[in-house]
């Protein structure tokens, strides 16, 4: 379905999902900034060729914003007059936190369709998420970009108003879960477990959870329940993790990252 695609940034996100849809087209086209990140790329990827913005903007027919939400109008006011002069159809996929479809449209200066898409980190291990929804996108061109990146993990459909909370939940939580996994391990060193053991089965025990939540359909109070044996030393560990309110800091943790997503919006 896609010919050409192109990316305009290849920082962390940019070539994590270039990586994803390597593959997925006949050309991939590599901009950025800083031009060795994009050639260091392009060698590893088959087919794809290192490029320039307008070079893009005037080529590719799905076309990847992978810079900061900050960068997004310098970048999309550089553009917009190439894009201006296509006759052909093309779609803009924006992956920036806090921007919705209609502020790319706007900055990039015409109705055009347009892919809001977040994805995580975990997308690297195919063990990620990615949220997407669209506006004037045809469903069978949706359908194909959830094809095209379909081994990032899971990949879902999701309506724009709700993407900014599933940016703070799956966005941000791998940052999140990373520093349970590091201070769970710090814990393990505390007990005289050596470091490399300790983070070893903190980052296990995490993606086994995780595993059992998802797999086994049940509340994940009702999982927690069967570790806890009466007068055990798990219920112990619960007890110290109530009285330090870890729920409510989980909790916070997810909201404090929505209402930066809010701000990005007005261009804080
Ligand atoms: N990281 C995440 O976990 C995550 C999750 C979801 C969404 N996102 C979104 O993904 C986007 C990219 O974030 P990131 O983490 O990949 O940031 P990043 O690593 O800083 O990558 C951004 C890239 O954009 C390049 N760039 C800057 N200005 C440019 C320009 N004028 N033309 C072409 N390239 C330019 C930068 O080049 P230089 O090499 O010169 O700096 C850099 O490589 C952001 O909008 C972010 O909100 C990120």
């Amino acid at each position: 379905m896609f010919q050409k695609i192109g990316f305009i940034g290849t920082g962390a996100m940019g070539s994590a999902v270039a990586r994803l849809a390597a593959g997925g087209a006949p050309s991939l086209y590599l901009s950025n900034r800083t031009a060795e990140k994009a050639s260091r790329l392009a060698q590893a990827l088959p087919g794809a060729v290192v490029s320039s913005n307008q070079e893009i903007a005037g080529l590719c027919d799905l076309i990847f914003l992978a810079v900061k939400p900050q960068v997004m109008p310098q970048v999309l006011t550089e553009i917009a007059p190439v894009l201006a002069r296509r006759q052909d159809r093309f779609t803009l996929v924006t992956m920036a936190a806090g921007l919705t479809c209609e502020t790319i449209r706007q900055l990039a200066g015409g109705a055009y369709p347009v892919i809001r898409m977040m994805p995580n980190t975990p997308i690297t291990v195919h063990a990620g998420a990615i949220q997407y929804c669209g506006v004037d996108v045809p469903a069978e061109q949706l359908e194909a970009f959830a094809a095209l990146l379909q081994d990032a993990g899971t990949v879902d459909q999701l309506p724009e108003h709700l993407i900014d909370a599933a940016s703070a939940l799956s966005g941000c939580g791998p940052a999140f879960v990373c520093q349970f996994i590091e201070a769970l391990a710090d814990g393990g060193v505390a007990c005289g477990l050596p470091r490399q053991k300790a983070l070893a089965y903190a980052a296990q025990m995490v993606e086994g959870a995780a595993k059992m939540v998802r797999l086994s359909g049940q509340h994940p109070g009702a999982l927690k329940d069967t570790v806890c044996s009466p007068a055990g030393s798990t219920i112990q560990g619960v007890r110290a993790l109530e009285r330090a309110a870890f729920r409510g800091a989980a909790m916070d943790a997810v909201i404090a990252a929505y209402e930066k997503n809010l701000e990005l919006k007005e261009g804080k």
